[in-house]
């Protein structure tokens, strides 16, 4: 037994984590369950650090230092499950299991229990950064017992990102499955990040009647200011792309329907089930699958509406400066809507979650890497009580300085016909927060009186129901 981990799943993500943790001056036992991507690994990457090629799991085990350390990285799902069936019972007490893929977190908790009972750490990781991540330094999301984080901790901490303070861009985030939630809601956000983008993009091609290269210029002004980001960056780079074949600009010649593998949706159906509004990031996910939905789409081509005119050339350069303002402050709905989802299932799971901690892991290495969140890291860091990010009195000070223009960009797109499904909700859960009086009232009104389902009064304790049937008088209910 030589190597102080093991990676079993060479895929790219796979092989891209065990160069990592190799090139770091770990010796890493690799496994794949067709041997020919072992061989190939160590073939072309041999030199990068000491490798131990496995054929069979018993010989991968056997590779492993005890405690052992094995990351499984293969397809999230039945897969995942049939690699644990097939690698604990060769498992001894102690040893640390980790599943780095984008596992639902209710797997993770089943896992985790399951290996537990066997007294084996089971850690469902969160590894955020794509293939050039994995490889060069991702942002990682560990859960599992604390226990396992002293262990593996220290190795993921040397593979991981580097914010610009170097700090390392993992931390423990909570037992069980609170790394894979974490990640969850990190790819919710990415989501929303991506949809908001694309409306400025939209805003700014149908209604400033920007080119795609001038809009890649702004974004890249963009990038120099507070919305500095990954997720900008890359945007400018697509933008700017020709077509090598038709000349024309890339985004030009790309089907118009976005596609998701799952994790976006599953940030909505758990924020459904903890009660939590998190309408930027649902609207990011609908507004995937109502591109995808080429029979609606059709049908209603037809249907009458204002098709945008550019404006003049003297009002565009304004126009952009405000959906740069309804970009920054819908940016600042959607990342309050994830962190309260994040503070949601900490106390709903028992976590205790640091919001503070997992925003500075955030800032470098993972998809969502922003300038931004440093700032989010030192609101939750001088208030970790913190109950929303818009009571942070700088982002309630930007976020107010934002909103004559978010609004105006919102009006103008509902008059030319541009859709803005993300800044139009996140300017309404602003506005939702800050009501004095929310018409939910009319709703409780409306449910007792089909329904029987009482309210309560402004003036007095209780509960009550309305005879609506009868002389409607004012019973107290049970
Ligand atoms: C990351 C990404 C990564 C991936 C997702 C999103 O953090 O590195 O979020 O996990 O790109 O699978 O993919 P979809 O858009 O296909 O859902």
């Amino acid at each position: 037994a030589t190597a102080q981990i093991g990676v079993t799943g060479l895929a790219v993500m796979g092989r891209n984590l065990a160069r990592n943790f190799a090139r770091n001056g770990y010796t890493v036992a690799v496994h794949n369950r067709t041997t020919a991507k072992t061989d190939a690994l160590v073939e072309e990457f041999g030199d990068e650090g000491t490798f131990v090629a496995a054929r069979t799991p018993e010989e991968f085990v056997a590779a492993l230092e005890r405690p052992r350390r094995l990351v499984i990285m293969v397809k999230a799902g039945d897969p995942t499950d049939a690699v644990i069936r097939e690698f604990a019972p060769l498992l001894e007490e102690g040893d640390v299991v980790i599943d780095g893929g984008n596992a639902h977190f209710e797997d993770t908790r089943r896992r985790e229990k399951e290996l537990r009972e066997r007294g084996i750490h089971f850690v469902g990781v969160g590894i955020s950064g794509g293939e050039e991540g994995a490889l060069e330094g991702p942002s990682i999301m560990p859960g599992g017992s604390k226990e396992s984080y002293e262990s593996l901790g220290p190795m993921l901490e040397k593979i991981a990102a580097k914010a610009k303070d170097g700090t390392p861009c993992t931390t423990h985030i909570g037992p069980d499955a609170a790394g894979h939630f974490v990640k969850m809601v990190h790819n919710g956000i990415e989501y929303a990040d991506m949809q908001l983008i694309a409306e400025a993009y939209d805003l700014l091609r149908r209604v400033a009647g920007y080119s795609p290269a001038k809009i890649a210029e702004t974004f890249r002004g963009w990038n120099t200011g507070r919305l500095d980001s990954y997720l900008i960056e890359i945007t400018a780079e697509v933008l700017a792309h020709t077509d090598a074949a038709t000349g024309k600009p890339f985004v030009d010649i790309v089907q118009d329907r976005a596609e998701q593998k799952g994790t976006g949706r599953w940030t909505v159906q758990i924020a459904l089930d903890l009660g939590v509004p998190v309408s930027g990031i649902a609207e990011a996910v609908f507004a995937r699958s109502l591109s995808g939905h080429a029979d609606l789409r059709e049908a209603a081509r037809e249907l009458p509406g204002p098709s945008a005119t550019p404006l003049a050339e003297a009002e565009a350069a304004a126009f952009a400066d405000r959906v740069e303002q309804a970009l920054y402050a819908s940016k600042i709905v959607s990342y309050t809507q994830g962190f309260h989802q994040i503070r949601a299932g900490s106390e709903a799971y028992d976590w205790d979650i640091d919001l503070g901690a997992v925003a500075s892991i955030w800032r470098a290495g993972c998809i969502i890497r922003a300038a931004f969140l440093d700032r989010i890291r030192a609101a939750y860091d001088s208030r970790p009580g913190l109950v929303s990010l818009l009571s942070d009195d700088e982002f309630a000070q930007e976020i107010g300085a934002a909103q004559d223009d978010w609004r105006a960009v919102v009006a103008e797109a509902a008059r030319q016909g541009v859709p803005t499904p993300g800044f139009a909700a996140a300017l309404s859960y602003y506005d939702g927060l800050r009501a004095d009086r929310l018409p939910a009232a009319l709703t409780q009104g409306q449910r007792d009186y089909f329904g029987a389902h009482t309210y309560r009064r402004t003036d007095r304790e209780g509960t009550f129901h309305t005879l609506w049937g009868g002389d409607r008088s004012e019973t107290v209910a049970e």
